[in-house]
């Protein structure tokens, strides 16, 4: 039997999904990144193979995406996460027109043309405001875990402005906040806001067409996707796992390029 594999070596998180001829999710696994790239996705796959009852040989090609793609010298290939989140996204919700992926330390939006294709796409990566990494410093200095952060949120009787788009300059403003008593939950609310507010103004640079998947950890905390349904005026398709969407899309294109080369 071959099998297909994806690994997506992510700034906070590493996924391996492995897939069969049908394209069958038969193995999927998430790990810390950490201080290594090769180091993850060579533990990341193990791990997937494991699960799958598999060994490396029944492997037929393996596709790594991610920053740490360059990283891997066992994959047959590297491709950009924006073709494989957009590969993913298409392949669970075959409606969907625009992927809004946000990760550790960037954010993405997409737009997929017919097919799945990529059709136009833009990108923050420069500055950790409008990412994950925003929502992992607040929530560490708010004393909140990360799956703590959309139950809290939604829980909020007000939202609190933040005013800084700068995360260092936010961090001081929240650490104000709490001095003076604000509820945790209506802060992390006016985070929430602040973070849909960047990512918002990606979407309509891009434009929303069909229907609209978040993928990436970020896609985790119910108060974002909470606040960004409101912007976008309809439901956002979630996968019960969103880390492993990029992977997903990795596996699917390592099982198409086999096809094509016969
Ligand atoms: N259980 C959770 N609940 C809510 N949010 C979460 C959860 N787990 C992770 N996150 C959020 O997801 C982010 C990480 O997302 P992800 O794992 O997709 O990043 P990555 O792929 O490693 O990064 P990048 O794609 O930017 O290189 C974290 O910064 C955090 O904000
Ligand atoms: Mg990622």
């Amino acid at each position: 039997m071959s099998l297909f594999a994806g690994i997506d070596i992510g700034s906070l998180s590493t996924e391996a999904v492995i897939i069969d001829q049908q394209a069958a999710m038969v193995a999927a696994v998430i790990l810390p990144t950490e201080a290594h790239s090769t180091k993850a996705a060579e533990t990341a796959l193990e791990a997937a193979l494991e699960q799958a009852g598999a060994r490396r040989p029944e492997l037929a090609r393996i596709v790594a995406t991610g920053y740490g793609r360059v990283s891997v010298p066992f994959a047959h290939k590297a491709v950009t996460e924006i073709t494989c989140h957009g590969a993913g996204a298409h392949h669970l919700f075959p409606g969907t027109g625009t992927v809004i992926d946000i990760g550790g330390q960037d954010s993405k939006v997409i737009r997929l043309g017919p097919g799945g294709k990529v059709v136009d796409f833009t990108m923050n990566d420069k500055c950790a405001a409008g990412t994950g990494r925003f929502l992992e410093v607040m929530a560490a200095k708010l004393g909140a875990g990360l799956d703590e952060l959309g139950p809290l949120s939604r829980a909020a009787r007000r939202e609190v402005a933040i005013s800084s788009v700068c995360t260092v300059f936010a961090e001081s403003e929240v650490v104000s906040l709490v001095a003076r008593n604000e509820p945790r939950e209506d802060i992390i609310r006016g985070l929430h806001r602040a973070i849909v507010n960047r990512v918002w103004s990606m979407v309509r640079a891009v434009g929303v067409e069909g229907q609209v998947t978040m993928t990436g950890g970020v896609a985790k905390n119910s108060g974002v996707v909470e606040l960004l349904e409101e912007k976008v005026g309809q439901p956002i398709n979630v996968y019960r796992e969103p880390q492993i969407v990029g992977a997903l899309g990795a596996a699917l294109l390592a099982r198409d390029q086999a096809r094509a080369l016969g």
